[in-house]
C-alpha cells in the first residue's frame, strides 16, 4: 500500500511545476488572433489533474535526479491532451458544456475559435519539444538530450495520437455510438483513445532518462493497465459522480448513446474491471528498479478518484 497523503502531495508538486512551465508557453498577442492565443490559454491553463505530465516526470526521475529537462515533454502531453478535450466537448462530437467546472471552450469562445485553439496547442506540444532539443529554444544555453533522443520522443508522441492511437480511438468511439459493442471492442478503443496518451507519457519519460529496456517494458505494462483503467473509471463517473466535483457533465454518454463499460457490464463489473487492472498495474512496477512510491500511489488516486 501506498501513502495516499504523500502521493497527493507529490501529484501537486509535479502539477505546480507543469502549471508554471505551461504558462511561459502562451503568447501575449495584441493582434486579432490574440482571440485564439486566449481560449488556448483559457483551455490549457484550467487546472486539470496533469496525470500524465506527472506520469512523464515521474518515470524520468526513476532514472534522474533533476526534473528541470523533462518538463517542456510533460508540458507536450498536457497540450495534446488539452486539445484532445476542446475537441471532444465540441458539438460534432461530445456535445458537452462544461469541462474542468467552466464553459468548455467552445462555449466560451465559440466553435471555430474552439476547433482553432485546439490545433494550435496540437502545434504547439511538437514546438515545445522540438525546442528543447535545439539550443535556440533553451533558456540556459544547455540541451540535456541528443537530437536522436528528442526526436524519438517526438516520434512516440505523434504515432501515439494519430489514426493508431488516440485519434483513432475517438473515432472508434463515434463509430461506436448509438450501438452495442462487446468487451474487445470496447477494450480497443479505451486503449487508443485515452491508454495510448498515457502509454506515451511513460515511454517518453524513461526514453529521456535513457531507461534499461525491461524497466521501459514494466513502465508500459503499468501504463497500459492504468490507461484502460482510466477510461473505465471515466465511465462510471460519468454515472456515478458528482458534477461539481467532476467539473463536467454527469450521464453525458448515456444522453449521447454511448458504449461504456457500465453501459455493457453495469457498474459494479466496470469497478471489479478497474480494481483488477489497476492491481495488475502495481504488479509491473515490481520489476522497477528505484522509488516506485509516487506511481504506487498514481494507481491507488486513480482507483478511488471522484474528479
Ligand atoms: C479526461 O481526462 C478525459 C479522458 C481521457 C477520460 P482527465 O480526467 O485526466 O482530465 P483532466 O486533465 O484532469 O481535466
Ligand atoms: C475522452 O473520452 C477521450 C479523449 C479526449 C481523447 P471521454 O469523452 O469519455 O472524456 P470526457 O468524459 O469527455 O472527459
Ligand atoms: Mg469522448
Ligand atoms: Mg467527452
Ligand atoms: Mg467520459
Amino acid at each position: 500500500m501506498s501513502d495516499p497523503d504523500q502521493a497527493q502531495a507529490a501529484l501537486s508538486q509535479y502539477a505546480d511545476r507543469i502549471e508554471k512551465a505551461l504558462e511561459a508557453y502562451i503568447p501575449d498577442c495584441p493582434y486579432p488572433e490574440s482571440r485564439v492565443t486566449e481560449a488556448m490559454g483559457y483551455s490549457l491553463l484550467s487546472g486539470g489533474k496533469r496525470i500524465r505530465g506527472a506520469i512523464l516526470m515521474a518515470f524520468y526521475r526513476l532514472v534522474r535526479e533533476d526534473m528541470q529537462p523533462a518538463l517542456p515533454f510533460a508540458c507536450a502531453v498536457e497540450m495534446v491532451h488539452a486539445y484532445s478535450l476542446i475537441h471532444d466537448d465540441l458539438p460534432c462530437m461530445d456535445d458537452d458544456d462544461l469541462r474542468r467546472g467552466k464553459p468548455s471552450c467552445h462555449i466560451a469562445f465559440g466553435e471555430a475559435t474552439a476547433l482553432l485553439a485546439g490545433d494550435a496547442l496540437l502545434g504547439l506540444a511538437f514546438q515545445a519539444m522540438a525546442e528543447a532539443g535545439s539550443a535556440a529554444g533553451d533558456a540556459a544555453g544547455d540541451v540535456c538530450f541528443s537530437p536522436e533522443t528528442v526526436l524519438q520522443a517526438i516520434l512516440c508522441l505523434a504515432r501515439a495520437i494519430g489514426p493508431g492511437g488516440m485519434i483513432g480511438g475517438q473515432a472508434l468511439d463515434l463509430a461506436l455510438e448509438g450501438g452495442h459493442a462487446t468487451q474487445a471492442q470496447l477494450d480497443r478503443m479505451y486503449r487508443k483513445k485515452t491508454g495510448a496518451l498515457i502509454r506515451a507519457a511513460a515511454q517518453i519519460g524513461c526514453l529521456l532518462a535513457g531507461a534499461e529496456a525491461a524497466a521501459t517494458a514494466a513502465a508500459l505494462r503499468y501504463a497500459d493497465c492504468l490507461g484502460l483503467a482510466f477510461q473505465i473509471i471515466d465511465d462510471i463517473l460519468d454515472v456515478a459522480g458528482d458534477a461539481a466535483l467532476l467539473g463536467k457533465p454527469v450521464g453525458s454518454d448515456q444522453a449521447r448513446g454511448k458504449s461504456t463499460y457500465v453501459s455493457l457490464l453495469g457498474l459494479r463489473e466496470a469497478e471489479r474491471c478497474a480494481a483488477e487492472l489497476h492491481r495488475q498495474a502495481k504488479e509491473a512496477l515490481g520489476a522497477l528498479p528505484g522509488d516506485t512510491g509516487f506511481l504506487l500511489g498514481v494507481s491507488d488516486m486513480l482507483l478511488h478518484r471522484q474528479r
